[in-house]
């Protein structure tokens, strides 16, 4: 069934994609109509539309009856700033016109809010009026600094147009096994949590025999504590746009997508400009430079899902299907959007495969070691002194990366939750003995991931900050497999009532439900959430004792 909405979305493309059309219909139409007249072009049933339009946040009634939507993210979350934001907004819109949003990744100075399409945050507040009436304000930028020997991220060697066109002329006139060559000696493994490596995915597809083969660009970041892609986009569009142009040529594809999340409108203005400026000057299209490898772009912008991240949820969403997550194999590498071969890579992956090519495989691979190489975005949120985002080398002492680079805690911090919600909680006595590393991080029970850090203050409870999990995940979860939909819930419903005093935890059926989940689960969302709640009851139970009960 799902192959076939494949097949009929992919007929049509990526150029008027079903799901665009499923999106402008629903935020356009205070009803059902036009449903048909999808379906009807698309050969599909009026069910199939409205299952896949029902799946986002951001289509429904509910909430495009709101006006502003306030941060709901764990690092705002811990900063204690949102209930005091939410109610001055209140007050100027209304009780019922203020609701919320995971992460606006404004993690660096908190009080972030979205109002009419536009994200604001810190001392923005400040100047509520002006924002109804339309006025636009000024708005700080975070900080961001490179502290690597070699820069491949935030360098300025790719900075305008005329550095774009020499680069790319170099490179797509370069033999295509020299590029893959490059990109596997520099050990560069994807940033966007699963670890493989760029240049083997690029050489499978390569390989893979068809007509049509796309590149998407994960543009996606809804983890907590992360603005690092949000940076890239924002501050680095032309490294991100080459990094796909040329794994476009290395693989024989001559379309690609970048799927950016609909709480980034800054990322999509800055890609959408980036884009045009590109084909204006011949840099994207037809026979670029004279050659004859062709090559478009295009973007697409979620809806509000958090689970649109997973590649195979990512596709499911373009191609207009419900965002569920897909069984593996068969991988995207050689049946991806439409069932056509494709490349899905994080958008970090993506610009540090220019910062490769650039500057040479042997600088990035000499960085770190052999699984852990190069360099990494890391962010800070407003509880560092030195709050913003920074590119580390690798294998750095994180006590170096805490006090050094992110210059302390502004008060005390008893853990740091790294890579976001499905990332470890880590104490800081902990922390301390580890370095930059993605597989010391996991033989310590931890996880690296995006690198994002989201900082518990010493007086956070962690029974709040568990209930904010298991709240996170029952509220993203696709509901394709029942460990992930059910328990979801249920370790909601447990913490629940400890949060409100109802009822104790029962010691013996979370370990049982957090151990189903972790073994049973379809996907990371439900299935690695158990690592951050296993990490605090093992070193913060005590804390949480009078919360639980022993149930043998
Ligand atoms: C629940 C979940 C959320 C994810 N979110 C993202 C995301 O926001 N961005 C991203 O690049 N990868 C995300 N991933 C990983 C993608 O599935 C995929 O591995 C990645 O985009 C591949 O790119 P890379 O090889 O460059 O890392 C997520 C995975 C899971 C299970
Ligand atoms: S683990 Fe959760 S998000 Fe993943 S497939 Fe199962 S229900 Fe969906």
């Amino acid at each position: 069934m799902s192959k076939n909405i494949s097949n009929l979305s992919g007929r049509i493309g990526l150029k008027k994609n079903l799901f665009e059309k499923i999106s402008e219909r629903s935020l356009n139409s205070k009803d059902a109509s036009g449903i048909q007249e999808i379906a009807n072009e698309y050969h599909m049933g009026v069910s199939t539309i409205h299952g896949a339009e029902s799946f986002y946040e951001f289509l429904r009634p509910s909430h495009r009856a709101k006006k502003a939507f306030v941060c709901n993210g764990s690092a705002c979350m811990c900063s204690g700033t949102q209930e005091p934001l939410k109610k001055k907004l209140k007050e100027k819109l209304g009780d019922d016109k203020v609701g919320e949003m995971f992460c606006l990744g404004h993690c660096y100075e908190n009080k972030a809010f979205h109002y009419d399409g536009e994200n604001y945050a810190g001392n923005d507040i400040d100047k509520i009026d002006e924002i109804i009436k339309g006025e636009k304000i000024e708005q700080e930028k975070f900080f961001s600094k490179s502290f690597a020997s070699t820069s491949f991220l935030m360098d300025d060697k790719l900075s305008n147009l005329d550095q774009f066109k020499d680069v790319l002329n170099k490179f797509i006139n370069t033999d295509k096994q020299e590029i893959i060559k490059s990109l596997l000696d520099s050990n560069l493994t994807g940033r966007g949590g699963a670890g493989f490596p760029a240049g083997m995915k690029w050489d499978f597809c390569r390989k893979a025999e068809s007509e049509k083969k796309y590149v998407i660009c994960n543009a996606d970041e809804g983890d907590s504590g992360a603005f690092s892609d949000r940076y890239l986009l924002e501050d680095q569009p032309l490294k991100v746009l080459f990094g796909m142009i040329i794994c476009g040529y290395v693989i024989g594809s001559n379309e690609g997508v970048l799927y950016i999340r609909g709480e980034y409108p800054k990322s999509i203005e800055a890609i959408n400009g980036c884009i045009n400026s590109l084909k204006k000057e011949g840099l994207l299209g037809e026979n670029i430079l004279g050659t004859n490898f062709s090559f478009d772009l295009n973007i697409c912008i979620g809806q509000g899902a958090y689970i649109c991240g997973e590649e195979t949820a990512l596709i499911a969403s373009i191609e207009g299907r419900r965002a569920e997550v897909d069984v593996r194999p068969p991988f995207p590498v050689t049946e991806g959007l439409y069932k056509k071969p494709t490349v899905v890579n994080n958008v970090e992956t993506l610009a540090a495969a220019t910062g490769i090519l650039i500057n040479g495989a042997d600088k990035f691979s000499a960085i770190g070691n052999k699984k852990s190489a190069g360099t990494k975005l890391v962010c800070f949120d407003s509880f560092f002194n030195n709050p913003g985002v920074y590119e580390v080398e690798m294998g750095t002492p994180m006590k170096k990366v805490l006090n050094d680079i992110g210059g302390g805690f502004k008060e005390p911090i008893k853990a740091l939750q790294i890579g976001g919600p499905l990332g470890g909680v880590i104490p800081i006595s902990e922390v301390e003995k580890l370095n930059l590393d993605f597989q010391e991080f996991t033989a310590a029970g931890f996880m690296l991931g995006h690198a994002s850090i989201v900082s518990i203050p010493k007086d956070f409870p962690m029974v709040d900050y568990i209930h904010h999990l298991f709240e996170f995940t029952a509220e993203e979860s696709c509901g394709k497999c029942f460990p992930g939909r059910l328990g979801s819930y249920r370790g909601k419903e447990m913490f629940d009532q400890a949060k409100n005093k109802t009822a104790k935890i029962p010691l013996k059926l979370l370990n049982e439900l957090l151990v189903t989940m972790k073994k049973g689960c379809l996907c990371a969302l439900c299935g690695a959430i158990p690592t951050p709640i296993m990490n605090i009851l093992k070193y913060f139970g005590d804390e949480m004792k009078d919360d639980m009960v022993k149930d043998n």
